[in-house]
């Protein structure tokens, strides 16, 4: 048995997320988590909000309500949705928990011990009418670049060209629409990244396993001109972690928070010791996962994440790790999702384009998303979300192979011979030896995290019992040979539930109604084929179950189509 730690990307507190989100980090980690579990191994499969930083502070403005307020109503609503796709972590936590804020700081001082933290003066714009300084999107003006007039301090929505606020022309505050603006003086503190470039890249060219389109990422940062650049690593909000040197005060850096990126891939660890917290346990049971002076030295690391954040991992966060001088866990494995497109386009949060989590469950059931989200993740190259596709996948895929199977063996026995398995002869040598070939590749894919050939070969794997009913014809043969007709029913009837068993990670609720309906809850992975098509032995009780999957009709498609083209309120 194996231990495995995994991670998705903490999604942002502000709002609810998108399909292209759900697919590019918390539904695969969950594939992997649920595989691992029923793999038999150890896993510790843990997420989070991502709640500091700009985006959320106006969120909460715009919403009326107090940041905390704020953020502690959309963590429920966050978590609830997250129930919804069953994604299936062992904590679901917040960044800005307190066990957060005792490591950031922590982190933060072990890095100024160690050298790695300079102090900058920076010129940074001031409002005189909000009695603050405006970083980031705090600040509005007109782009240099393109001459769009609602560029934001860090980036122009127009042009995408990276701003500075001071880059803006007739520059304006975000809050209060004030131009009493003014440049002033303050000091912020610099992660020097590039003094732990050689270990960053040595570190990075060992891991010749990943994913290209992760270690391209990382090299292109490191290595392109202004690649690995120091890094400011502290804001004036107020909203965030304070900073401090550990337990101690930070002399000159009062009233100022630590950057959202710094402190978001620490509550990776945080949310660890907030799962023991949850749970009544010790801090030696979250640092067995974390700590490898402290047992985590056999875990393997998992992470799953876009890839536009493949830059914070690959390189900042590492380098707050190798950088604290401590024996913290460093990933073993990052495993990089491009972008699933929109019907013609781009899913986008800021315009509302695309489907939302919560809108997806209010028209069908999880398990309809997460096969087709699973089966065309954009592993090798950006991939497209459209209705025909959906519709197809789902009434192939799910109702046509596997669900009808499940329907058509149930049904049939009951008829014949009644709700039991019946007595039969033995059966299938060429199902089962196609099975085993199969589902080695199966798992092969799984192992390598290879998200659409695992999906490719389950599907396999159904469309082989389809096959096999097919041309045995129990029905037919019953006729004259029936001891025959109950061996294949019998073997059928195995099939259910070994397909609940390897299905599972895909599509949990079906494969649990599958077993409830064999009456069985042995979940033991079907190692040897021929054994697990024997579980279930004659004159076992099984039930017919309801329709697994129900097939998406043209009229339905096209009104889901219309209702999803605009853009969401
Ligand atoms: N909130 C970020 C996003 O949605 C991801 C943060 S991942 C972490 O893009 F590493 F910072 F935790
Ligand atoms: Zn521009």
């Amino acid at each position: 048995m194996a231990r495995y730690l995994i991670t998705s990307a903490i999604p942002y507190i502000n709002g609810i997320k998108h399909l292209g989100n759900l697919v590019g980090s918390q539904l695969p980690a969950d594939l992997i988590a649920r595989y691992m579990r029923g793999r038999g191994h150890e896993v510790l499969f843990l997420c989070a909000t991502d709640e500091h930083g700009t985006p959320a502070e106006l969120a909460a403005a715009k919403a009326g309500k107090p940041v905390e307020e704020f953020c502690a109503e959309m963590h429920a609503v966050q978590a609830e949705i997250a129930k919804g796709f069953r994604l299936s972590f062992d904590h679901f936590g917040r960044s800005s928990s307190l066990q957060n804020r005792n490591l950031t700081q922590h982190f933060a001082g072990q890095l100024a011990d160690n050298g790695y933290i300079t102090e900058v003066a920076e010129k940074q714009v001031y409002s005189n009418a909000d009695g603050r300084f405006l970083p980031d999107r705090y600040i509005e003006g007109t782009c240099p670049n393109c001459g769009y007039d609602k560029a934001r301090g860090d980036q122009c929505e127009n042009c995408t060209k990276q701003l500075d606020p001071t880059d803006l022309i007739e520059p304006r505050s975000a809050i209060s629409g004030s131009t009493d603006l003014e440049v002033r003086e303050t000091k912020h503190l610099y992660l020097r990244q590039s003094a732990l470039k050689g270990e960053l890249s040595a570190w990075i060219d060992s891991k010749t396993d990943w994913p290209i389109l992760t270690t391209s990422i990382a090299k292109k940062w490191l290595n392109d001109g202004d690649g690995l650049q120091d890094r400011g690593i502290t804001r004036d909000l107020h909203w965030g972690v304070p900073v401090k040197k550990g337990t101690e005060d930070w002399p000159g850096m009062e009233g100022k928070v630590f950057y959202v990126w710094f402190d978001a891939p620490i509550e990776y660890i945080a949310c660890a010791a907030e799962w023991a917290d949850a749970n009544g346990k010790t801090d030696a049971d979250w640092e067995r996962w974390w700590r490898t002076d402290k047992g985590a030295d056999d875990v393997t690391y998992l992470q799953f994440m876009g890839k536009d954040n493949v830059p914070f991992h690959t390189l900042s966060f590492p380098a707050t790790i190798m950088g604290s001088g401590e024996p913290w866990k460093l990933v073993d494995y990052i495993k990089s999702f491009n972008y699933l497109n929109y019907d013609g386009g781009q899913f986008s949060t800021s315009q509302g384009r695309g489907i939302f989590m919560d809108q997806a469950l209010s028209i069908l059931p999880s398990d309809y998303w997460r096969w087709w989200l699973l089966s065309h993740a954009p592993e090798s190259s950006d991939s497209e979300f459209t209705w025909e596709n959906f519709q197809g996948s789902v009434n192939k895929d799910l109702a046509d192979v596997l669900g009808n199977l499940v329907s058509r063996v149930t049904k049939f026995c009951r008829a014949k011979f009644g709700e039991t398995v019946p007595q039969g002869g033995p059966t299938g040598e060429a199902l089962i030896a196609e099975l085993t070939t199969r589902l080695r590749a199966y798992e092969q894919h799984m192992q390598a995290m290879e998200v659409r050939k695992a999906a490719t070969e389950l599907r396999a794997i159904w469309v082989a019992g389809n096959e096999y009913l097919q041309s045995a014809a129990p029905w037919t043969v019953i006729k004259t040979d029936e001891e025959a007709a109950k061996g294949m029913v019998r073997l059928a009837l195995n099939l259910i539930r070994f397909y609940a068993v390897i299905s599972r990670p895909f599509i949990p609720d079906a494969a649990q109604t599958m077993m409830d309906a064999m009456q069985c809850d042995d979940w033991t992975w079907p190692d040897d084929v021929a054994t697990a098509l024997d579980t279930l032995k004659p004159g076992h009780a099984f039930t017919v179950p309801e329709v697994l999957f129900t097939k998406i009709a043209d009229e339905q498609r096209a009104e889901w189509q219309a209702r999803f083209a605009g853009i969401r309120a």
